[in-house]
């Protein structure tokens, strides 16, 4: 079921073209807002505007650059004056063995992950209205020990700490900032940045369900049902807060006693 709760709330989705941030952006736009959505792929970042339909806008943008991210709040402020909805989600990372980590890697994952996400909320600042939410996307490997993924589970960790310290720094503004950690979300990333085949994805969901509590793997649209809930005025009194959408899986034991 959806309602009009976002109705005429303007939101930025970075990295909206697949996966959740796409699902989110289709969410949002459900719930009545107006949804801009950034990729750095125009072919890719025109498809999905056309897929998402009326109320969706897309700017091609690299969330880690910041002339590119002054692009974007510079069109949604000539185009509304304000933003109050931002979800910062670009991001990603892929396994590999800490003896073959190359400094590429390391560089590529704290680059869309930490300076993305700062250069994004910093690119905002002018554009967010007094009153604005603002969810980073992390993930729960931030507070795992998952083989292959230490740099990328330290920069979800980040993310928590930004959402922290922007939730003080922003007090004066009454901007609120949380975090969604998502859990197994299969998106268009574990073909691209896993490498993973259709077969292993399917083998893997299928392994990794039944060791979650609500019996099935993440979708994009249950982390923007969470994005829609932070993003209204119902959770109003949230901040500084990282909501796990994850099925149970990293706070529940799912097997037999
Ligand atoms: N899927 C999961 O299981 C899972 C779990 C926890 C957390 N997450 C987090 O969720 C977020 C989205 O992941 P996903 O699985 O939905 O991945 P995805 O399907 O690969 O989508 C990634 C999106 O971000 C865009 N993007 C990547 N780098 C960008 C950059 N530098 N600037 C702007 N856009 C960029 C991609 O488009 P272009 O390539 O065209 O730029 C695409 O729109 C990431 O932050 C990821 O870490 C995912």
């Amino acid at each position: 079921m959806t309602t009009q709760t976002l109705q005429g709330r303007i939101a930025l989705v970075t990295g909206g073209t697949t996966g959740i941030g796409f699902g989110s952006a289709k969410r949002l736009i459900e719930h009545g807002a107006t949804v801009y959505i950034t990729g750095r792929r125009q072919e890719v970042l025109d498809a999905a505007v056309a897929k998402l339909g009326k109320g969706a806008h897309g700017i091609q943008a690299d969330a880690s650059v910041k002339a590119d991210m002054q692009r974007v709040a510079g069109a949604i402020k000539a185009a509304h004056g304000k933003l109050d909805i931002l979800f910062a989600n670009a991001g990603g990372g892929h396994a590999t063995p800490l003896e073959e980590l190359t400094e590429a890697q390391i560089d590529s994952e704290l680059s869309i992950n930490i300076k993305g996400v700062v250069l994004t909320m910093q690119t905002m600042l002018d554009v967010l209205r007094n009153g604005a939410s603002v969810v980073l996307n992390a993930s729960i490997t931030a507070d795992m020990g998952l083989s292959g993924f230490a740099v990328y589970a330290a920069t979800k960790a980040a993310v928590r700490s930004l959402a922290r310290s922007w939730t003080t720094d922003l007090k004066h503004r009454d901007i609120r900032v949380n975090t969604i950690s998502p859990g197994v979300v299969p998106t268009e990333g574990y073909g691209k940045e896993q490498k993973m085949t259709d077969q292993q994805v399917a083998d893997y969901v299928d392994r990794v369900s039944t060791e979650i509590p609500a019996g099935r793997v993440g979708s994009a649209q249950d982390i923007g049902d969470a994005l829609v809930f932070l993003a209204s005025d119902a959770s109003a009194y949230i901040r500084g807060v990282d909501l796990v959408v994850d099925g149970g899986m990293t706070r529940v034991y799912a097997g037999k006693n």
